[in-house]
């Protein structure tokens, strides 16, 4: 097969130069200065490498470029290796993005280095990995250090198993404009990981438990997110029963369940995992759904899920939120031993 290689850049200078170093390569080198005429050729041709600038002409970003390969997934270039070579990359960048990209160059580069991994990265037929998985994007309550490490670590391992890797790109599919799904499952990781530290249940196994919680916990409805942002006890839904179709009421009963099913019949999920996701919307005095179960049959590592899901959606509500106010207001709502608990480390977290 012909191989074709791309460079998208705003400088044709650049474009030039990149061709010099490793347009010998490859059978034919095409370059796009444009988002629209990056757009044009990814739709007319199959690459088997492309080079991506972070800044592209009239203000625009590499980024809607790569936008336009995700959101269109019938797209000729879904599989095709993108290497981003840019100045404006510092080692945040990299250190966040590293695994979405075949490859990142920093501007000014290593012509041999960058010879070198082009043909790597033909050699290994890398494939695109960019649109694997969701990323989170909110500002998170509690900053921790190395959580985004861990999470990162833990999506690599997600990326090595095709069940697990699946069920993950699935989630992917909110268009929300807010993006809620993801930032609550943002927060969610960081709330529910903040409070097991502060109650010394820090391992990593622990913490890798809460990540799969949070975002698989709500997968049966991530293209709803109407319906994730419902927060309601067991008669609060059945009152809203009137006002729902009968099959979007069912889905919010049921899709604790649904995704607790799936979670168990992966075993790389760690246990617990699945019982935490059946008992999200539990609640201590019998009335959460779906099995309004009292705070005795609610699991410890679930209690603590229960309460940074209820902050979460606390948080999204209410801009203006403070831990005090929280706790003043569910006070009343979560009783019972193992949930004095988790308000306890909560309050400690003001
Ligand atoms: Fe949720
Ligand atoms: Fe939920």
């Amino acid at each position: 097969m012909e191989k074709l290689l791309l460079i998208i850049d705003d400088s044709k200078e650049i474009i030039d130069v990149v061709q010099g170093i490793i347009g010998g390569l490859f059978d034919r080198v095409e370059s796009a200065e444009s988002v629209e005429a990056a757009q044009n050729a990814l739709e007319a041709n199959v690459f088997s490498y492309i080079v991506l600038d972070i800044n592209l002409k009239d203000g625009r970003n590499g980024a809607e470029v790569l936008r336009f390969l995700v959101e269109n997934p019938e797209n000729k270039n879904n599989e095709s290796p993108v290497v981003i070579l840019s100045g404006i990359i510092n080692a945040q960048f990299i250190e966040k993005f590293s695994s979405k990209f075949a490859g990142i160059v920093t501007k000014p580069f290593d012509h041999d280095d960058f010879i070198q991994m082009t043909k790597d990265i033909l050699d290994a037929k890398v494939s695109a990995n960019y649109k694997e998985l969701p990323t989170i994007t909110c500002e998170l309550p509690f900053p921790l250090p190395q959580l985004e490490q861990k999470v990162s670590k833990m999506l690599d391992v997600v990326k090595k198993n095709t069940k697990l890797k699946e069920l993950f790109h699935n989630l992917n599919i909110d268009r929300n404009k807010d993006n809620y799904v993801m930032s609550h499952v943002g927060m969610l990781i960081n709330i529910s990981t903040a409070i097991s530290i502060k109650m010394e249940w820090n391992t990593d196994k622990t913490l890798e438990k809460f990540i799969y919680a949070a975002y698989l916990h709500d997968m049966a409805i991530a293209e709803r997110p109407d319906l994730a942002k419902i927060k309601a006890t067991a008669l609060e839904l059945e009152l809203m029963q009137d006002k729902m179709s009968p099959a979007d009421h069912r889905l919010v009963l049921e899709h604790a369940l649904i995704a607790a099913n799936t979670i168990d019949g992966i075993p790389e999920i760690p246990a617990d995992v699945g019982m935490m996701v059946r008992q999200h919307h539990e609640l201590p005095k019998e009335n959460g759904f779906p099995h309004r179960l009292s705070f005795a049959k609610i699991t410890p590592l679930a209690t603590v899920f229960i309460v940074a899901h209820d902050l979460t959606h606390y948080i999204l509500e209410n801009p203006k939120w403070t831990v005090k106010d929280y706790l003043a207001k569910v006070k009343t709502k979560f009783k019972g031993p193992h949930f004095a608990k988790v308000l306890s480390a909560l309050s400690e977290m003001n």
